[in-house]
């Protein structure tokens, strides 16, 4: 061989080994690469297990935003996504309408406060198509649902009859704001109440009033109370806003005063108001246990396990000297 074709021998031999090299450097550079967009693009479509909606009365709500919280707080020891959804402004219609889109999304169960009678059906509807309901809040007993998760209504209303008995010593003229006498759990508010008060002698319930759940009507409402009613000594509100508007209608026509006032929930402007004594009781729920007992309730049907038919989450009433108990053992449960 002559020299020369030694040299192109040799530059062809290099030439390949190199062209030999590169192509085998860029296929494993390209399965890397393939190997991470598979990666990543499973792990954008890996849906959590199991997809639960929770429809509540107003997506702002204090309160409902606590039971929202507690039924989120399970994200994070299950496979499990919440989608928490509320009309902006009670509305039952647009309530049912959102029950209604979940059923057609396919969720894997509902939590639903079941506002009144026009919920039978859709939940009745969602069960038929194989979606365990929870109703939480509020129960719809006439309805196939599963299960009830809430504050026993009735029983609350008698608690709050009681403390108001026992811290009137039994005496007063009485105006009741409630939030609308459609909703199930207003109606057993207000009865266990007259339950417990009715029996007593020095008690006279004077007005019954809607609210509609709004602090302003609340306020316009227990203002056309106490102006029709001279005589009124002790209020009795059996949902979150009322206590405010019930506070803010005797400021206004200064009889504030010597006013009892008992409200439902300790939210905090209720608590507030507890504080510096124009509120003298709540009757407080537990809307975050709520929530996250709707969701244990719903995994155990899944799993098929057997449930209960009604979950009662605590009542209780809280004054002023409760104050601090409560700070102490909501500091302990956020530990
Ligand atoms: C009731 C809820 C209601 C809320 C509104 C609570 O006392 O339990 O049903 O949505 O008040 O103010």
């Amino acid at each position: 061989m002559t020299r020369k074709a030694k040299i192109i021998y040799i530059i062809l031999i290099t030439t390949f080994f190199i062209a030999a090299g590169l192509s085998i450097y860029y296929y494993q550079k390209l399965q890397i690469n393939n190997k991470e967009m598979e990666e990543a693009i499973a792990s954008e479509v890996s849906l959590p297990t199991y997809h639960f909606a929770l429809i509540g009365e107003e997506m702002n709500h204090e309160y409902w935003r606590l039971v929202g919280e507690g039924a989120k707080e399970m994200e994070l020891e299950h496979d499990i996504f919440v989608e928490y959804e509320a009309p902006k402004r009670s509305n039952p219609d647009e309530q049912l309408k959102l029950v209604d889109i979940a059923i057609k999304s396919k969720v894997d169960g509902i939590i639903v406060q079941a506002l009144n009678d026009h919920f039978t059906p859709m939940i009745n509807k969602a069960v038929q198509e194989g979606i365990p309901v929870i109703t939480v809040d509020t129960d719809s007993p006439e309805s196939e649902r599963n299960a009830y998760i809430g504050t026993d209504n009735y029983e609350a209303g008698r608690l709050a009859g009681e403390a108001l008995v026992n811290d009137t010593n039994g005496q007063a003229t009485v105006g009741i704001i409630t939030g609308n006498l459609d909703n199930l759990h207003h109606q057993l508010r207000l009865q266990g109440f007259k339950d417990v008060v009715e029996k007593v002698e020095g008690i006279e319930i004077v007005a019954t009033e809607e609210s509609n759940i709004t602090r302003v009507e609340a306020e316009e409402t227990a203002y056309s109370v106490l102006m029709e009613h001279e005589n009124i000594t002790a209020f009795y509100g059996t949902s979150s806003y009322n206590g405010l508007g019930i506070v803010a209608a005797a400021d206004s026509l200064k009889r504030q005063d010597d006013m009892y006032v008992i409200t439902f929930d300790a939210i905090e402007e209720n608590i507030n108001l507890l504080e510096n004594g124009d509120i003298d009781a709540i009757v407080e729920q537990q809307p975050f246990e709520m929530g996250k007992q709707s969701i244990q309730v719903l995994l155990d049907i899944i799993q098929g396990k057997e449930i209960n038919d009604i979950y009662h989450t605590d009542t209780s009433i809280i004054r002023i000297n409760d104050l601090s108990n409560m700070t102490e053992r909501r500091m302990l449960a956020n530990d």
